[in-house]
């Protein structure tokens, strides 16, 4: 008898092995919502009520000043589609004037130029694997 489990056991294993479980990403809401320079974050997850953002200025390196605020997705490997309200604001385009960045295993959302003082509010997914399920 057992010598017959040990081969099922071992093909189990192998399949269980094969399965690439960065496939698989827990997603979880950040809502930045900003009134000029001042913003607040509020998220899914095992946090978070809505607070506020932690944010900072930065220049990039032609001469841009942006602000850079922290949306506290530490871990996750990859981002989904931003959206924002309202949606008619001409003046935050992403890639342009906002969008997302990862830096050190954490994420940002960055506003620069005409959406700087915009009242806008970011709306972003984050993934994370399913291996580091919190
Ligand atoms: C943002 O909202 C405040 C309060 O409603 C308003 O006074 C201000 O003019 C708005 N700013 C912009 C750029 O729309």
């Amino acid at each position: 008898m057992l010598m017959r489990a040990v081969p099922v056991l071992f093909a189990t294993f192998c399949v269980l092995e094969a399965v690439d479980y960065s496939k698989f990403a827990l997603w979880e809401k950040r809502t930045l919502r900003c009134g000029g320079n001042l913003c607040t974050l509020e998220g899914t997850g095992k946090w978070m009520k809505e607070d506020l953002a932690e944010c900072r200025m930065e220049t990039t390196s032609n001469g841009n000043s942006r602000q850079v605020c922290a949306i506290k997705c530490p871990g996750a490997d990859r981002d989904s589609v931003i959206s924002k309200t309202p949606m008619w604001n001409h003046k935050c385009v992403r890639f342009s004037t906002y969008d997302t960045l990862e830096r050190n295993q954490e994420w940002f959302i960055w506003r620069s130029g005409l959406c700087l003082h915009q009242n806008i509010t970011l709306e972003v997914h984050c993934g994370f694997p399913e291996k580091q399920r919190r």
